[in-house]
């Protein structure tokens, strides 16, 4: 088992001094996560040694890269339990991925009229592309409530589901509140109800184990860059016989087994779904991401956040003033945020920037849960398998000067 000191050692940028020579406390991984040398290093030998487009040439740099790219793929579709490679399909992000389920399944398959679930506590990611369709299709958007406890409302959910929705879309983990909805009892429900389901794995994949077969979820978006990847590589998993149905999202090369001037016949699984040269050695590095976070283990980086979280909610909960939005440790996962009386969160980040400490402030994609809060932004604080307790006793530490500065 290692220390989280020894895995601080493998994230060079967590040793860097910002602004007046203060060592950087990094309490913004829900936004990116920092990467290990492993990736860093993986990246960089793709370039020196195989650098080569995929799926087109016969030569060895040809067959070494599209090989290192295919087996990025197995090891995804190992670490989230598909059945098949043909299941994952390597997108920009989660927000590109699940754009491509709103384009090619709602497009084809819903009608006006049909009634689409999601709830209050969505990334903005999961709620305009279905605003986008609904606009276009006449297609009719209900939401879960957020209750006054930071949970979802699981009884007008029952409800709900008696429109006979035809998907139910919502996010694994509020990226706002931390909240870990009970993801499996409710795509049970949908299913019984009759509907799809797509879960938004931004904020669930990177900090514990996701089973998509355990979950039977039918669809599932995730990036690479929140869980120790690179930026510019995302994944959508989804159910292989629904793929098979699904017309594709973007046309050009590799997405094609023939084409003739007025026509194409696409091509299979997962090729179908990834037009153009695609992000290679973000797809390897991604890779070597999956390969770090399993030597380690999800259970261990589930259990260090939780520690963590539960010290920062009892430390954050001691400053006057100061207003947790999210559940209480039990339902929730590593992010804290916040409001301090009488300081914008704007000048709460600015003013812990200057002691080194990085986090972030603003609505954090999440604009309608703000707005039911009625509050224009959050401070949020959020954590990773490299987070230590003594950071979150200097952000305290800054957190109380800065009451001290605004009286
Ligand atoms: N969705 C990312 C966040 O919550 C960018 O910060």
């Amino acid at each position: 088992m290692l220390s989280v000191e020894e895995i601080r050692r493998q994230f060079p940028i967590l040793h860097r001094q910002v602004r007046k020579g203060v060592p950087l406390i990094y309490l913004d991984s829900a936004a990116t996560s920092q990467k290990p040398l492993q990736v860093i290093e993986t990246m960089q030998r793709f370039y020196q040694l195989m650098n080569a487009n995929i799926h087109r040439g016969v030569h060895t740099l040809a067959e070494e890269s599209t090989a290192a790219y295919e087996k990025a793929r197995e090891k995804i579709a190992s670490f989230i339990g598909a059945s098949s490679t043909k299941e994952v399909i390597f997108t920009r992000n989660t927000t590109e991925a699940i754009n491509l389920v709103a384009y090619s399944w709602g497009r084809k398959f819903l009608q006006p009229g049909d009634v689409i679930i999601l709830t209050e506590m969505e990334h903005h990611s999961n709620l305009v592309p279905w605003q986008i369709l609904s606009s276009e299709k006449g297609i009719r958007l209900e939401f879960i409530p957020v209750q006054e406890d930071f949970l979802l409302d699981l009884d007008v959910y029952r409800r709900l589901l008696e429109l006979r929705p035809k998907l139910v879309a919502f996010t694994h983990m509020s990226n706002v509140l931390g909240t870990i909805n009970p993801a499996k009892d409710m795509i049970r429900l949908a299913h019984e109800a009759g509907a799809l389901t797509l879960i938004d794995g931004a904020q669930s994949v990177p900090h514990f184990a996701v089973n998509v077969r355990d979950l039977d979820v039918d669809f599932m978006a995730f990036s690479g860059h929140k869980m120790c990847g690179p930026t510019g590589i995302g994944v959508l998993y989804g159910k292989q016989e629904l793929l098979e149905k699904m017309p594709p999202f973007l046309g050009g090369g590799d997405m094609i087994k023939k084409v003739l001037l007025r026509d194409f016949v696409p091509n299979t699984l997962p090729h179908k779904f990834e037009a153009g040269t695609p992000a290679i050695a973000e797809a390897i590095g991604l890779g070597a991401a999956v390969d770090f976070l399993q030597e380690i283990g999800m259970d261990w980086v589930l259990a260090h956040e939780q520690e963590i979280t539960a010290y920062g909610l009892e430390r954050l909960s001691e400053i006057p003033g100061l207003k947790i939005f999210g559940p209480d440790a039990s339902h929730k996962g590593g992010v804290i945020s916040f409001t301090m009386q009488g300081v914008h969160p704007h000048d709460v980040a600015q003013i812990l920037d200057q002691d080194g400490i990085a986090v972030r402030a603003g609505h954090h994609c999440a604009m309608p849960l703000h707005e039911k809060f009625h509050i224009p932004a959050t401070t949020r604080a959020s954590f990773y398998l490299y987070s230590r307790k003594e950071e979150v006793d200097l952000l305290v530490a800054g957190l109380e000067k800065i009451l001290t500065i605004f009286g």
